[in-house]
């Protein structure tokens, strides 16, 4: 494992900004910028047909979750992943989604068109928490699928999700997690947790390029649903490297999750994907995860001090990459932070942040000095 100092040369924006926002979009670490670089100099010097074009980085997403390469399917994007699910589902009358009160809207959208005519249960949040007990008695025999951001993106509130999809098998029921703010910082492992569908994009903690975004189908569900869109990249591989001469006369989709793929993905976004997978894989998920964890209950502790209120549950169980904590204004909080090159976002009344391991604790008491001085008012 490389040192911090070390990781932290790749990191460019170390040298120009306490960036404590990774929860919105990420920088891009030097290795990803160089890769996408080389590749944008060769498409125009030489034409994109003499570069080699490898995996996309779908073993790598798939090692990353504990999944295997022909259970990933390339997406734009979460939102798109979240869709495809949503839209494969069968959904009888009276049948119901179960989901909770603290999503982002791509989580819950998808299921609120009125051509599928299924009902959405929103679980309520106690305190910025998830409870176990209310899921289980939301979730009935009328119960299609339990759709949740494994991490949820206001708070880090961070779902059990062997619990939950134990809660959903039970019923017959899916569980569908947008994985956006988890993946590559937290540790995920789809087998044991037994997940059905989930899906990232890349932009976030997987320290990527946006147009990049995997979506993960349990192997035995695959062949089982028909995807929503079809195209040239959705059937089997056979007939892909016949590129010359398609079948036209029928539809012979992958065995794979390639099935669920369109057309031509953002490759230029996946050669910067594959790089950044490669750089947390290096690393080790284990070893981010225990640093992400580090400096966020470091945080906790001095906004604590602070006798600032925290909209971020406590409990280790339940933390994650984002800690958010109440403050008045907000919005002028983030933005003075912002202004003295400490990045952070507003959310919900309150300020979040969000750190990845190459941040350091001598950055979070920095931001802590800096709320000191320019804000610090409890609301
Ligand atoms: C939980 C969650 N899901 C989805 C998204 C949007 O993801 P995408 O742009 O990949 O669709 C966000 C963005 O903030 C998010 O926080």
């Amino acid at each position: 494992m490389e040192s911090v100092e070390k990781i932290r040369e790749q990191f460019p924006i170390t040298k120009n900004k306490v960036f404590l926002n990774h929860a919105a979009q990420s920088p891009l670490p030097k290795p990803v910028a160089d890769a996408v670089h080389r590749y944008v100099d060769d498409f125009s010097d030489f034409g994109a047909t003499s570069i080699e074009w490898n995996d996309g980085g779908k073993p790598l997403f798939a090692k990353l979750i504990n999944a295997k390469p022909c259970e990933i399917a390339f997406v734009e994007n979460t939102s798109v992943g979240l869709n495809i699910a949503a839209n494969m589902l069968s959904y009888p009358r009276g049948s119901k989604i179960v989901t909770t009160d603290l999503e982002y809207p791509s989580v819950v959208y998808p299921w609120l068109r009125k051509s599928l005519g299924v009902k959405v249960h929103y679980v309520r949040n106690v305190d910025g928490k998830i409870l176990l007990e209310h899921m289980e008695k939301a979730v009935d025999d009328k119960t299609v699928a339990v759709a949740v951001s494994h991490v949820e993106y206001v708070n880090g509130f961070r779902h059990d999700l062997g619990a939950l999809s134990e809660i959903a098998h039970e019923h017959g029921a899916f569980l569908i997690v947008d994985a956006i703010q988890s993946a590559g910082a937290m540790r995920i492992d789809v087998k044991k947790d037994d997940v059905d569908f989930l899906t990232s994009g890349c932009y976030k903690w997987l320290l990527g390029p946006p147009g990049a975004g995997y979506l993960y189908v349990k192997e035995n569900l695959i062949e089982g649903f028909e995807p929503p869109f079809v195209g040239w990249a959705s059937v089997k591989p056979e007939i892909f490297e016949t590129i010359d001469f398609w079948d036209i006369w029928s539809l012979r989709l992958s065995e794979t999750a390639s099935r669920f793929e369109v057309g031509s993905p953002s490759f230029i976004s996946l050669v910067g994907a594959t790089e950044a997978l490669t750089m947390l894989l290096d690393f080790g998920i284990e070893n981010v995860e225990r640093r992400i964890l580090s400096l966020t209950s470091h945080l906790v502790e001095e906004l604590k001090a602070l006798g600032l209120t925290l909209q971020t549950p406590e409990e280790q169980r339940y933390r994650s990459g984002i800690v958010n904590f109440k403050i008045a204004e907000p919005q002028e909080v983030a933005e003075k932070l912002n202004n003295k090159g400490i990045v952070v976002s507003a959310r919900a009344h309150g300020v979040r942040v969000s750190p990845h391991f190459y941040n350091t604790e001598g950055e979070i008491d920095r931001l802590i000095e800096d709320i000191k001085v320019t804000g610090g008012q409890r609301e």
